[in-house]
């Protein structure tokens, strides 16, 4: 072996032996560093005694080259478990230096939940998709058409009542809709029978705010259109909604009334939740609180949707989400529900 290479292996050796006590003397991460540059950096010893290894014979390089990959390994290895190490030490000594009383309340994670008006809605739709209704939307800014025309409420009707309907000041026919139940029309017009549709969504009127209504509320349109439906389907559906909703002694009862796209047209009371029939403030003394409009599909309803009455039929309902709201969850006023108020909100 030539002196050069004799030479070599003694840096090598010297290096080797030196290296375990630097490292332990460097007891902070920018020493550890400066070794590992010393050593491995582009000028670094080993690199210099790795490149000159390079230009020795193919003996010496099978020789002396697996002792200088060892080491190389090594410090690399040492370095890195080192830096573990201080790392450690150093967060094992901020924690110390960190009084803790463990007996110090913690921090508080709020928790968000669904507006009332949202859990009493999917409420509703929950039950009547469970009995094969799906949901369907339509928009809120709608067509005289739809609105009004296509459910067979004439020009004149009082319904459409400036002081009822908010009209657009520059688009005479669009209107913000006053009902779910425009949804019926366009669902029919763009769906072929049998048809099972639950329709949530806000609906407004113009008018006056009081513990009980509200300019801006929401609504269930329901709407079921088959061969051969009557009058007894209408009424098991809703008393089989009515039963899941407010449990299953509730107090049902059907009165006739007039809505112009429904015949026959009925109303569905329920036994009073809060007197139980007794009479009270909230059911004025009746006994019996009003839930919702229904009735058969008008034979003009199918008309301007294009189907001829004989062969189907079929029964719409249409509720309010704020008045079940309020009496499920014994809101006094209507009001109550949009003023975001998180006392009252985070009971529900
Ligand atoms: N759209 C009616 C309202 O807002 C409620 C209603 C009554 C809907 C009868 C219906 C129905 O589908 O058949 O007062």
């Amino acid at each position: 072996m030539a002196a050069s290479q004799k030479n070599w292996k003694a840096r090598l050796a010297s290096l080797e032996k030196t290296a375990a006590a630097s490292l332990a003397r460097a007891d902070v991460a920018p020493k550890l560093e400066k070794l590992q540059v010393r050593w491995l950096g582009r000028k670094g010893l080993l690199t210099q005694l790795l490149k000159e290894l390079s230009r020795m014979s193919l003996a010496d390089r099978r020789t002396l080259g697996p002792l200088a990959h060892r080491l190389k390994t090594d410090l690399t290895q040492q370095i890195e478990e080192r830096k573990k190490r201080l790392r450690r030490e150093s967060l094992q000594k901020k924690l110390q230096d960190i009084s803790l009383d463990s007996s110090l309340p913690g921090v508080p994670c709020a928790v968000g939940s669904l507006h009332p008006i949202t859990q009493v809605e999917r409420e509703i739709v929950g039950v009547l998709s469970r009995l094969g209704f799906s949901v369907a939307q339509g928009p809120i800014l709608e067509t005289d058409e739809y609105n009004f025309q296509a459910l067979n409420i004439p020009p004149d009707h009082p319904a459409r009542d400036l002081q009822d309907t908010f009209y657009l000041a520059d688009h005479p026919q669009l209107l913000l809709r006053t009902h779910t139940s425009p949804v019926q029309i366009r669902m029919l017009r763009a769906h072929r029978p049998p048809l099972r549709i639950a329709a949530p969504g806000r609906v407004f009127r113009h008018e006056a705010t009081d513990a009980s209504h509200g300019a801006v509320f929401h609504q269930v349109e329901g709407l079921y259109v088959d061969r051969r439906v009557c009058l007894a389907d209408l009424k098991s559906t809703l008393a089989y909604l009515f039963r899941e909703l407010l449990g299953p002694s509730t107090l049902l009862r059907f009165r006739p009334s007039y809505f112009p796209f429904t015949e026959p047209s009925a109303e569905l009371d329920v036994g009073c939740l809060l007197c139980g029939g007794q009479g009270c403030s909230v059911c004025k003394k009746s006994g019996w609180l009003e839930m919702l409009g229904a009735g058969m599909v008008h034979p003009k309803v199918f008309e301007q949707a294009g189907y001829s009455g004989s062969e189907w039929s079929g029964f719409a309902f249409g509720m309010s989400v704020e008045r079940l709201a309020m009496l499920k969850l014994r809101i006094p006023d209507i009001r109550l529900l949009y003023e975001n108020d998180m006392r009252f909100l985070e009971q529900f």
